[in-house]
């Protein structure tokens, strides 16, 4: 027996599934209509807030809502990117990781997400180098006087980072290993903390973003031994690499990427990044993340696919790297 719609049934029918459609369109269209909030893995006020901040209120101005920045931390970032994964795909929460989401699998032996699978995938924002600082009156002055001191000393020396996950940790990680001693490592619930350690010369070392070290190295408040790209950066000119003093091949970056729960509509990721694309060219953000020694990343990164591609990369770079280190936690 079939089944058929005739004559002023079919009508009825039709109309109501235009006015359906139309209405999940109009309410596509509204969107936002409410605060977005922007979760945050690491304190208040250290590198990844700087960056979500300066974002959230340049698309805020796209969006026309606010994007209201959520700090949740914890266990290097994974239980923020945990909270999202089993956020409501709504497109009213969102969040904004580093290399952390790419390092996280290999580090974590029982991660409660797959970061290939479990998300939305928005785009890129901004790279950002890393400074290898000592408190002001660590005795080396110089990069090569760090690195003899840094190898007689071995594990007097403290070390502050943000917990396994947070790319202080992983900078931290290859620092020692490049040197072939072993520090005592100290974790923090984000390198805000542990810079405030640093200031207060109750931690020797700290690694970390120049979103956060900058205003610190110009104020002379901390002993600034090198930068972690291999080649100088414009914002601190005068900084050696540590590529160039004897840590041959050192290199790490910060990359940001923005990501919803994994059923969030496309006509909302879509939207998202629009307003991510726009951020990415406003000079209040653009002006901002160049003092702080940011670079924007190209426009092939700021989407979806260009995050989700990289994300992969890193996966596959990071992992064996990590698991030869036998680095995790259980
Ligand atoms: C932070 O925002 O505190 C940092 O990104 C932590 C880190 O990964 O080192």
């Amino acid at each position: 027996m079939g089944f058929s719609i005739r004559g002023t049934g079919l009508r009825a029918v039709l109309l109501a599934l235009g006015c359906a459609a139309a209405f999940q369109a109009a309410a596509q269209n509204a969107y936002p209509t409410r605060a977005i909030t922007l979760v945050v893995p690491f304190a208040a006020g250290g590198p990844t807030d700087v960056v979500a901040r300066t974002l959230g209120a340049s698309m805020s101005k796209t969006l026309g809502q606010p994007i209201v920045v959520e700090n949740r931390t914890g266990a290097g970032g994974t239980l923020a990117a945990s909270y999202v994964a089993k956020a409501a795909p709504d497109g009213y929460t969102f969040l904004i990781h580093h290399n952390g989401m790419a390092t996280a699998p290999a580090l974590y032996r029982k991660l409660a997400y797959n970061p290939l699978t479990d998300f939305a995938y928005v785009g890129q924002v901004a790279d950002v180098p890393m400074t290898l600082l000592g408190r002001k009156d660590l005795q080396p002055a110089d990069l090569p006087a760090f690195i003899s001191y840094a190898k007689a000393q071995g594990n007097k020396l403290n070390l502050a980072n943000a917990g396994l996950g947070a790319v202080s940790q992983l900078c931290g990680m290859l620092l020692q290993e490049s040197l072939g001693t072993q520090f005592t490592t100290v974790p923090y619930s984000g390198t805000a903390p542990a810079l405030t350690a640093l200031l207060g010369g109750q931690v020797d070392v700290l690694c970390d973003q120049t979103t956060q070290t900058i205003p610190h190295i110009q104020a002379d408040k901390v002993r600034l031994y090198g930068v972690t790209t291999l080649d100088r950066i414009k914002a601190l000119p005068d900084a050696p690499t540590l590529n160039e003093k004897g840590l041959k091949g050192f290199e790490i970056k910060v990359w940001h990427g923005v990501y919803g729960p994994k059923d969030t509509p496309p006509e909302v990721v879509a939207r998202f990044n629009e307003a991510l694309r726009a951020a990415l060219k406003d000079p209040s953000f653009t002006n901002r993340m160049a003092e702080l020694g940011a670079e924007i990343v190209p426009a092939d990164k700021q989407t979806p696919q260009g995050l989700q591609t990289w994300l992969k990369s890193e996966i596959d770079k990071w992992g064996p790297m990590i698991r030869k280190a036998g680095v995790y936690a259980d």
